[in-house]
């Protein structure tokens, strides 16, 4: 029996997990599955620990804290891949760009960076000195997790974070940053520069410390039409991918932005081995349009979850066979909506990894 476990353990340990595996083309017997968000209000455990722990970012940048937070869907629904507790705006107080998240307000960032002299006062992330925090927590989830799922790390696509940094909050309209656009362009471009250089350095950094893959958030490049996401998005994220594959070839990365139904084809253009896909688009129609040489992840509509079980499992089943065979991690279109009833997120795993190809 001894021997049996031992060698049980060493297959553990050999054996990727199937989220690489897959995006890798290999063939797998059902999609891997996780979910945006999987970690957070939804999760009663998570609503009791912020009454204990009222600050987010305490909670995201305490190592035992976000740790215990990263692993709070993992203990109850084992997803076949472990995101990091954190937020894409972490990095910027090591950049000059202090942040808070208010309850009930969201992110705000106290002084926006609107002018060139805002500009020249961001500095470049060091991430060893700035957020230690986030390879501690890193190392510390690949360490409990094993091979048995995968770690994944996450960032900020530059345009994503600088439309919180120039609008210094959420935005409806998105008024401030296209001002700064279609107004003075250079100095965005020269903020957008400073943030791919910055980004690229931390996608490194959370890859050497444990991160298995990265899922870099576009979620507002779509309020950009689609020849200013060819300006002001996608020059930024090609050159972050590329940076970053120089070092680590083997690095997959996964894109995503929110509503991206009209941008798949640019996006694929990025150089990322896994695009993401919200509900705006049919999964059938966004494989189509990408091509087999990429992955695809999501694309159930978070709302879904507020059904009966039986309409949660024909969702997952008809997104599965739009999909295909190969290249998809099965996921939602976006994150778990606050109020979600948590037996739905249960049974959404279970139903995902009951799942078994022909
Ligand atoms: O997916 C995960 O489980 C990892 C955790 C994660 C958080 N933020 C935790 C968080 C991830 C991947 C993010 C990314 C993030 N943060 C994005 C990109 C993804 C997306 O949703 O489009 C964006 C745009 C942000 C900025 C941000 N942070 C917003 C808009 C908010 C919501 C504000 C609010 O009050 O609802 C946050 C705060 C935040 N980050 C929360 C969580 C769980 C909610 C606040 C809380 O739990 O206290």
């Amino acid at each position: 029996v001894a021997t049996e476990s031992a060698e049980k353990a060493v297959a553990s340990q050999t054996i990727e997990p199937l989220l690489l595996r897959a995006v890798r083309g290999e063939k797998v017997e059902r999609p891997p599955v996780w979910l945006m968000r999987q970690a957070g209000r939804y999760m009663k455990v998570y609503r009791d620990l912020c009454e204990k722990h009222p600050s987010f970012r305490e909670r995201s940048e305490n190592v035992e804290l976000s740790n215990e937070i990263s692993l709070q869907p993992w203990k109850k629904f084992q997803p076949d891949g472990v995101i990091l507790f954190s937020d894409i705006l972490t990095p910027l107080t090591g950049m000059n760009i202090p942040f808070d998240i208010v309850k009930g307000k969201g992110p705000i960032i106290h002084n926006p960076i609107r002018t060139a002299a805002d500009v020249s006062q961001v500095r470049d992330l060091v991430p060893e000195e700035a957020v230690p925090y986030v390879g501690e927590t890193l190392r510390a989830l690949k360490a409990e997790v094993g091979s048995a799922a995968a770690i994944l790390g996450f960032v900020g696509a530059p345009f994503t974070l600088a439309s919180y940094i120039v609008e210094g909050a959420s935005s409806k309209n998105y008024s401030n940053i296209k001002h700064l656009a279609f107004g003075t362009p250079e100095v965005l471009h020269s903020l957008l520069q400073k943030l791919a250089v910055s980004i690229a350095g931390y996608i490194r950094y959370q890859a050497d410390h444990g991160a298995q893959v990265v899922q870099i958030f576009d979620s507002w490049a779509t309020q950009l039409s689609p020849v200013d996401f060819e300006e002001f998005s996608l020059p930024y994220l090609k050159q972050i991918i590329s940076d970053v594959k120089r070092t680590h070839p083997n690095l997959p990365i996964i894109l995503y932005a929110s509503g991206s139904g009209g941008l798949l084809e640019r996006m694929a253009q990025a150089g990322a081995d896994v695009i993401s896909v919200d509900w705006s688009v049919d999964m059938a129609e966004a494989r189509k349009r990408l091509g087999a040489d990429v992955a695809v992840q999501g694309n159930v509509d978070p709302g879904v979850l507020f059904g009966s079980k039986d309409f949660i499992t024909k969702r997952i089943h008809d997104t599965v066979a739009k999909a295909g065979q190969h290249k998809h991690i099965l996921n939602l279109g976006h994150g778990v909506l606050v109020g979600t009833p948590e037996e739905n997120v249960e049974h959404f795993f279970e139903v995902a990894k009951g799942l078994r190809y022909e």
